[in-house]
């Protein structure tokens, strides 16, 4: 008999989670107005909002915490984290900062000006936020592959070379750079392959431009390009990530993801002038450069987190995980963004809620329904997200509209996986009847989902 798959790792430490009842649900979610951001995490029984600082450290993580110098400066924490970001993507200069969002804010305030155009492979809503709020422009590249949810290719979160150099000719000497994220997440946690990461930096640079790649799932892409992409699959993921960077110019990173920390980040580089530069914005926005945010025993389990989830079978465990779920939602025929991606499971809303308008927010409501089935908090990736166009006002209705499901790092069984599965099916079986969806009460002006007050209509 062939061996089953198995974890690659096992439990040693617990923590007890709550169910409650549907009436528990209706009222908390109507206090929540409409929006899961809002519930108490005590009300949500499996937690999938985000893969973002929610996962599991290993026990080698918990022993570095122990060893962590909190000098102010100069720590031997900084320096073991610096050397270990070095070895790992191949770049020079290494500015820790509190998180992602902070490495963009504090990189960002030195290169980006008013009038600015950003292309990128769908830029994730703090970059697309860190771009816009200085007036500059963010402008998607990504592949048209993405936009079909059913649509079976190996690298869908690619770059549109064709779309990329349409913006680099027509924006001369007003592009600062490009970014490039891995996986991409917003078109559903989509992998990118080697090949377009080279063409896309051949491109840029061609222009002159430079290319930073937003690397929160660098790990998880890696993965994918050595079991998709031809040419990889006698190569180690850290040989892989290696690869991955040996172009690019520079690094923002959300070690909340594949660095397996509650809390982290990190600029990297290999241009002195841009270290130089964004030195200067670190220290009154984040901290002093050898800390940036972060304290001593947070950058020695980061080294260690970045170190282990770089490894085969810590990654193979992980996407083993994502697919499990998704072949359950084959098994109910519910439809998701196709193949299953790194982090996530991304469900296609408009093709769920085919009754609920888009002004009404399908994906949002499908967010609420799963919460009311069974406790179970996913979030909106879709036109709640997507904010309004900063110039016209108007909703953007022209993205996808779809639940994401994340899953963290080694945190939940696949027994857990069942339970998210039948919770969608019951939701799915019953999607005629849902006909009405959400309305805006009030929100805010940027990034409004984390705080938008919603009615329930009909
Ligand atoms: N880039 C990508 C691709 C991300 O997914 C995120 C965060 C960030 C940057 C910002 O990093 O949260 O550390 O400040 N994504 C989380 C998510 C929040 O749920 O997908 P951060």
């Amino acid at each position: 008999m062939k061996i089953p798959f198995a974890e690659s790792w096992k439990i040693k430490m617990i923590e007890p989670i709550k169910k409650s009842t549907r009436e528990q649900r209706e009222q908390w979610l109507k206090e929540a107005h409409y929006n899961v951001f809002q519930l108490k995490a005590e009300q949500v029984y499996i937690d999938l909002l985000t893969d973002s600082g929610t996962g599991a450290m290993s026990d080698r993580q918990w022993a570095e915490l122990m060893l962590g110098d909190e000098s102010y400066a100069g720590a031997t924490s900084f320096y073991k984290f610096e050397a270990t970001v070095q070895k790992i993507l191949g770049l020079k200069y290494i500015i820790p900062t509190h998180q992602g969002r902070a490495a963009e804010n504090v990189l960002f305030s030195y290169l980006v000006k008013a009038g600015n155009v950003i292309p990128g492979n769908a830029h994730f809503d703090t970059t697309k936020g860190h771009i816009e709020s200085r007036k500059a422009h963010a402008i998607d590249v990504t592949t048209d592959d993405a936009k079909d949810t059913q649509k079976e290719v190996p690298f869908k979160g690619n770059v549109s070379l064709e779309k990329l150099e349409k913006v680099l000719k027509e924006n001369p000497n007003n592009v600062p750079f490009m970014v490039l994220t891995v996986t991409n997440n917003t078109v559903g946690g989509q992998p990118v392959s080697m090949k377009n990461i080279k063409e896309t930096c051949t491109l840029c640079h061609k222009y002159n431009v430079p290319v930073i790649m937003d690397s929160a799932r660098f790990a998880e892409n890696a993965y994918f390009i050595k079991v998709r992409e031809e040419g990889y699959a006698n190569k180690s993921i850290k040989e892989i990530v290696r690869e991955m960077y040996a172009d690019v110019d520079a690094a923002t990173m959300s070690a909340k993801k594949d660095g397996i920390v509650n809390m982290g980040g990190f600029i990297a580089t290999n241009r002195e002038d841009w270290f130089e530069g964004a030195k200067l914005f670190c220290i009154p926005i984040e901290g002093y450069v050898t800390y940036g945010g972060m304290s001593g025993r947070d950058l020695n389990a980061l080294a260690q987190g970045l170190n282990e989830n770089t490894e085969f079978d810590m990654l193979e465990t992980r996407i083993h995980q994502v697919k499990y779920l998704a072949e359950k939602l084959d098994e109910y025929g519910i439809p998701y963004q196709r193949p299953a991606g790194g982090h996530a499971i991304f469900v296609d809303a408009d093709k769920v809620l085919t009754h609920v308008p888009k002004e009404e927010f399908p994906a949002q409501t499908l967010t609420c329904e799963l919460y009311l089935e069974a406790g179970i908090r996913g979030v909106e990736v879709g036109f709640m997200l997507a904010d309004r166009d900063p110039e016209t006002k108007e909703n953007r209705f022209n993205g996808l509209d779809l639940l994401r499901l994340a899953i963290p790092r080694r945190v939940y069984t696949d027994n857990h996986m069942d339970v998210i599965a039948a919770a969608l099916k019951n939701v799915y079986d019953r999607r005629e009847q849902i006909t009405r969806g959400v309305a805006i009460e009030w929100e805010a002006p940027l990034m409004r989902h984390f705080t938008v007050k919603l009615k329930r209509l009909g």
